[in-house]
């Protein structure tokens, strides 16, 4: 940015000429940006640079308060709130659609059509029909001078305030031409992403949440407080005009809407103009594809004969006109009885409760249960077995149980308990502190978690199994020749020999990989017991400072907490962990099937040898692979970088070693080729033994 730009001048009373015209700049400079950001949707300077400018215009609007004007796009932050909103009266009524269901009622409509016209051929402009909420934007002198929602069509709401807080809608118009009088008509809605986030942000602070984006729009715009609404995610797309006086629009709808899009206001994505039924069904199946793709909910398409002449021709029924109407997707939502509330346990044993459902037709498909997520959501939902509720299914994703219908709730109705022990194994249920999934501790039994379970204590940072990978653990569970950690050291090659896949020569080898992996270290053993939260950084941690399985296992949260990097969470999963009877029992068979390592008999609080030092592994050393070498380092004390640094204490250069021994001949860092650093562990491990 110009520094020595008006703005950082010193104050004047009345603003100078060069102070006005910077003013003027800066607001046409960011009403051009937001009309490539939110109108052709393709921004051309990033986001810091557009908060520069705005905070540029405010700070000489801070200074000189007489070069604010109405339409300033400063002023989009909220005025003051009001006690009711007024009326407005629709000088040309704002109509609503037909609807048309299936393909057969489009055809009539286009029958209906063309009888009436006397062709044969019809131009419609189709577009998408959002799911918001109708606004009329009444532009006098190419001025935003008021905002209406649409009420019964006649009256609705004066929401100029609330409006004029949304960026996608423009307070001036671009360009020229315009009529003096330009009422657009148009849809306020809330993009996907922005309800997602709005609902996150509700439930952080303990404030409602909204059901779908729809209510959510309405709540927004229809805040007395228009502050509120400025910090709503709001957008705004327009489909059509209402009062047009001193000037002329275009003749054919499509063209109109061209027309606005240069003015400077957004127009719905995907308007095409189509011909005859065909092609109108054409377009629903493409937006019906596109459908899960855009990040706004639209329920059908819309298809409006696009010649006004012919518009014209055709006029209105009641309070619909002959020239359009909407051919909806199925309804998204719908209501239904829940039957009971499940609660199913996942790999990791997180805990799902899953309403049962009187089956329903929604999105296009018999649905028969939903997803709860979790306890705090079918508390705040307060969902009941014996409720109805609004059940939503959109697109390919999980259907979901909305909100309860509370007038419909049967007497005798109880609020949902989440279960105290787990429904497929019986262990306790644990929902650690600050967490909102509550899980199933029988990690080591739980028949949920065994595949799971199974493969990562299998996995080579944990008890490094060679041979034995995720496909054939799903097959020894499967074919129930494995239930837990245990029973794989009990497998016989004659067993895995039948396996598919697997023949004699693989089976010896698996038999002698597992026979291998017993020795083993405590920190591994820890990290392969799969103990919710414990790393490999927090099995070590807890290896070196218990030095022992015993005295972990009886050491209480306080204990546990003593630990570095233990919290109250951490700790709370190995209680409730080691306090599973069926945890123990499989650690036990474990140890007597010969699974052991060397006890660290170290008294707690005295450093390890390498504490605090920084190393580094280069080239292949010959005695042992990288992931050993690693290992064997931070079991005494070290951290081990992927980078060489001024901070490195120390680089193990193996043979050919790569860019990393050079940086350290640079940094003049200490080196240690394989013997050094043999005659280092062995120095220190050592020590660190019993
Ligand atoms: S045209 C006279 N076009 O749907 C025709 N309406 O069910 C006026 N809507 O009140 C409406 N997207 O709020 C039109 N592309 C679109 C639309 C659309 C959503 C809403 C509009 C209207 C309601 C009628």
């Amino acid at each position: 940015m110009n520094t020595s730009s008006p703005a950082s001048r010193k104050s004047h009373r009345k603003p100078s000429e060069e102070v006005e015209r910077r003013a003027r700049e800066l607001r046409e400079e960011i009403e051009t940006h937001n009309y490539y950001y939110y109108v052709l949707d393709a921004p051309r300077i990033p986001d810091a640079e557009y908060d520069r400018l705005m905070r540029e215009l405010q700070e000489l609007e801070r200074r000189y308060p007489e070069l604010i004007t109405p339409d300033s796009p400063t002023q989009r932050v909220g005025a003051a709130p009001v006690e009711a909103f007024g009326t407005v009266r629709h000088e040309l009524p704002m109509l609503s659609l037909d609807n048309a269901f299936s393909e057969e009622e489009v055809r009539d409509f286009h029958r209906r059509v063309t009888e009436q016209l006397g062709v044969r051929h019809v131009d419609y402009a189709a577009e998408p029909k959002l799911d918001g909420l109708a606004v009329s934007l009444r532009y006098e002198e190419g001025r935003l001078v008021q905002g209406a929602t649409r009420g019964d069509g006649y009256t609705g709401e004066d929401v100029t305030q609330n409006v004029r807080t949304i960026a996608a809608i423009p307070l001036r118009l671009r360009g020229r031409g315009h009529p003096r009088v330009l009422e657009v008509r148009g849809e306020v809605y809330m993009p996907l992403s922005g309800f997602r986030e709005l609902n996150r942000r509700q439930s952080r602070r303990g404030e409602k949440t909204f059901a779908n984006p729809r209510n959510a729009a309405a709540g927004s715009l229809r805040q007395l407080d228009p502050r509120i609404t400025a910090q709503r995610p709001l957008s705004f797309f327009c489909h059509g005009v209402g009062v047009v006086a001193g000037g002329r629009l275009p003749g054919r709808h499509s063209e109109i809407l061209a027309q606005l899009r240069e003015w400077g206001l957004r127009i719905p994505e995907h308007l095409r103009v189509v011909r005859d039924a065909e092609g109108c069904l054409a377009y629903y199946e493409e937006m019906g594809r596109l459908r899960p793709r855009l990040d706004y909910e639209i329920d059908g398409v819309v298809y409006k004969v696009d010649r006004l002449s012919q518009q014209e021709q055709l006029g209105y029924v009641s309070r619909a006109p002959r020239w359009a109407i909407a051919h909806k997707f199925p309804a998204q939502e719908e209501l239904t009885r829940v039957l009971a509330i499940d609660v199913q346990v996942g790999r990791t044993g997180a805990l799902t409760p899953v309403a049962r459902l009187e089956p329903v037709y929604v999105g296009g498909v018999t649905v028969t249960s939903a997803t709860l997520h979790n306890e705090d959501e079918v508390r705040r939902k307060d969902v009941r077995v014996g409720d109805t509720v609004i059940v939503r299914r959109a697109g390919d994703v999980i259907p979901e149980v909305v909100a309860v219908v509370g007038e419909r709730r049967p007497p005798g109705t109880c609020p949902f308990r989440m279960p105290r022990k787990c429904p497929v194994c019986g262990s306790d249920v644990v929902r650690a502190p600050g967490e909102a999934i509550a899980r199933c501790s029988g990690g080591l039994f739980c028949p949920a978690q065994r595949k799971e379970a199974i493969k990562h204590f299998a996995s080579r940072r944990a008890m490094d199994i060679e041979g034995l990978g995720d496909k054939l653990v799903e097959q020894l569970v499967d074919k129930g020749l494995v239930r837990d950690v245990a029973d794989l050291y009990m497998l016989t090659e004659d067993q895995l020999a039948d396996l598919e896949r697997m023949g004699r020569k693989s089976a010896a080898n698996l038999v002698a990989a597992l026979e291998k992996s017993k020795s083993t270290t405590l920190a591994r053993f820890l990290y392969a017991l799969g103990i919710r939260e414990v790393g490999e950084a927090t099995a070590r941690a807890l290896a070196s400072h218990f030095g022992n399985l015993e005295a972990l296992m009886e050491a209480d949260e306080a204990e546990l907490e003593a630990v570095p990097d233990v919290g109250p969470v951490v700790a709370a999963h190995i209680r409730a962990f080691f306090r599973q009877r069926h945890n123990r029992q499989v650690i036990q068979r474990l140890r007597r099937l010969g699974v052991h390592w060397t006890e660290q008999q170290r008294s707690p609080g005295v450093p390890l040898p390498l504490a605090g030092k920084i190393y580094v592994l280069t080239g292949a050393l010959q005695a042992m692979t990288r992931d050993e070498a690693k290992d064997r380092l931070e079991a005494l004390g070290a951290r081990v970088s992927n980078s060489v640094s001024r901070r490195t204490d120390c680089v193990v250069v193996g043979a050919d070693p790569g860019s990393k021994y050079r940086k350290a001949l640079e940094l003049n860092i200490p080196t240690l080729d394989e013997q050094g650093f043999l005659e280092l562990l062995h120095r220190f491990e050592g020590r660190n033994r019993a």
